[in-house]
């Protein structure tokens, strides 16, 4: 089964088709909505600062590791343990992998579907005008707790997802992201810059920047390093799967950093956003839940001339930003069925994503929907399993294989097509081999003490 279809296999266009793609997977709700929500939830600038550690010396590590089994294999995350190891249980990282990233979807879809649903709120006129936190407020809560809009808008984002997905590498995915990137990009620093200049910016930009070490503790480390995974979309084969597509031509470690810089420099951005427009509405240091970014964005449109419109175009992009992660998230058990189950593209997509649309339900009721699902917050709560604990423990088992059981050698020869010279060798390897394992190690057997 191993190799012989590799030749049929699509691939992307060029290399910048994949930093677009890769990129697209990267940011999305992760960075504009996560990203805020868990500052504000660990202690504002500490956090932010071990968030920039952790995504330079262990995601970026993770990263390139990722994208080396990925286009040696030239397979899906199961198919690529499978080749490198055959017979032995490293496939089930794959396999969990794959678990991993449908419990994503599950509600990262119904988030994605809050978004596309603002798009209406916005063009509607219902967050025109001089808006208080408290009527901004209402406003979600009357939106996110109506079963109905939730469940259209999740459907919808789920259906457009299977769409994409459905059509392929080169058709799908990489078409859409490589037009609606950069026009995120140039909306987001637009808003940077307005909200940094409203009234009583300084306070929240304080909090954002300005570190309190006394609030470092474990709790803070386990939540930066989970965020720095889920949003580089890494510890769940996802790059595995995009580094599948890339042409042995290509340098994988510029790759690997572009996306990484690009991805942060998004969510440090959304944070310049949403804390002084915090601060502004008289909350400096809020602690938000998972609905934070909702119920602050809306604020800052009314402030800015033309805002509404704007404010139509920010959650378009939004939603599309999202899109772009969603069908990356749908992406890894498809390609693994395609590969490995000869499923047809179509019935992959289609089957998968109704699964995955009703594993969503509960966190789709979750925000006022239904009292028993609001209650144990199952949003919040598959977000800390999926979102954190399985991305560390997916990243910890990738760093072990290639570091010693595929070999750093053999990693390196990879490496090395495309780039001959990697200078960042010696780093790489030993944050592969030691820094990242034991971290990782370390902060999940702190869980226990944390969760206690
Ligand atoms: N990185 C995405 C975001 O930040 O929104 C979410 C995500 C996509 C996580 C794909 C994991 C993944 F495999």
């Amino acid at each position: 089964m191993q190799g012989q279809e590799i030749s049929t296999r699509e691939a992307w266009g060029s290399k910048v088709a994949f930093i677009f793609a890769a990129t697209g997977s990267a940011i999305g709700l992760g960075n504009i909505w996560r990203f805020p929500t868990v500052v504000s939830q660990n202690g504002g600038a500490v956090f932010v600062l071990v968030y920039v550690l952790a995504v330079a010396f262990i995601g970026f590590t993770v990263m390139l590791a990722e994208l080396t089994i990925g286009r040696h294999t030239q397979r899906n995350p199961v198919g690529a343990f499978e080749s490198i190891k055959p017979r032995t249980p490293w496939k089930f990282i794959g396999y969990l992998g794959m678990i991993t990233g449908v419990c994503i979807l599950s509600f990262y879809a119904v988030v994605a579907g809050w978004a596309a649903g603002y798009i209406f709120k916005m063009a509607s006129g219902a967050l025109k005008g001089k808006l208080t936190a408290e009527m901004s407020n209402k406003i979600f809560t009357e939106f996110s707790s109506d079963p109905i809009q939730v469940f259209l808008f999740f459907g919808l984002i789920m259906g457009l997802t299977i769409f994409i997905v459905s059509k392929g590498v080169k058709k799908g995915i990489e078409r859409w992201t490589k037009v609606l990137m950069p026009v995120l990009f140039l909306l987001i620093v637009f808003l940077a810059i307005r909200a940094l200049t409203l009234p009583g910016a300084g306070k929240g930009i304080a909090f954002y920047l300005r570190p309190d070490f006394s609030k470092l503790n474990g709790t803070v480390i386990l939540y930066a390093l989970g965020q720095a995974f889920f949003s580089l979309s890494l510890g769940m084969g996802t790059m595995i799967t995009y580094g599948s597509y890339i042409s042995k031509k290509d340098n994988l470690v510029s790759s690997a950093g572009w996306v990484t810089f690009s991805d942060t420099f998004i969510a440090l951005l959304a944070g310049l956003i949403i804390f002084p427009t915090l601060a502004f509405s008289g909350q400096p240091g809020n602690v938000g839940d998972e609905t934070l970014a909702f119920k602050i964005f809306p604020l800052i449109f009314p402030e800015i001339p033309g805002g509404q419109i704007f404010g139509i175009f920010f959650f378009t992009l939004l939603t599309v930003a999202a899109i772009t992660s969603t069908i990356s998230l749908l992406e890894v058990p498809v390609a693994y069925f395609v590969d490995e189950r000869n499923w047809s593209r179509k019935k992959a997509a289609l089957v998968i994503g109704l699964f995955t649309f009703v594993l969503g339900v509960p966190a789709a009721l979750s925000t006022g929907g239904m009292q028993f699902f609001t209650k144990i917050k199952v949003l919040g709560l598959f977000a800390f399993i999926f979102g954190n604990i399985s991305l560390a423990v997916g990243a910890l088992f990738i760093c072990i294989f290639v570091g010693y059981i595929w070999g750093i050698k053999k990693a390196l020869k990879e490496i090395s097509s495309g780039n001959p010279r990697f200078k960042l060798r010696p780093i790489w390897v030993f944050s592969l081999k030691f820094l990242s394992p034991i971290a990782i190690l370390i902060i999940l057997y702190f869980i226990k003490t944390l969760k206690g």
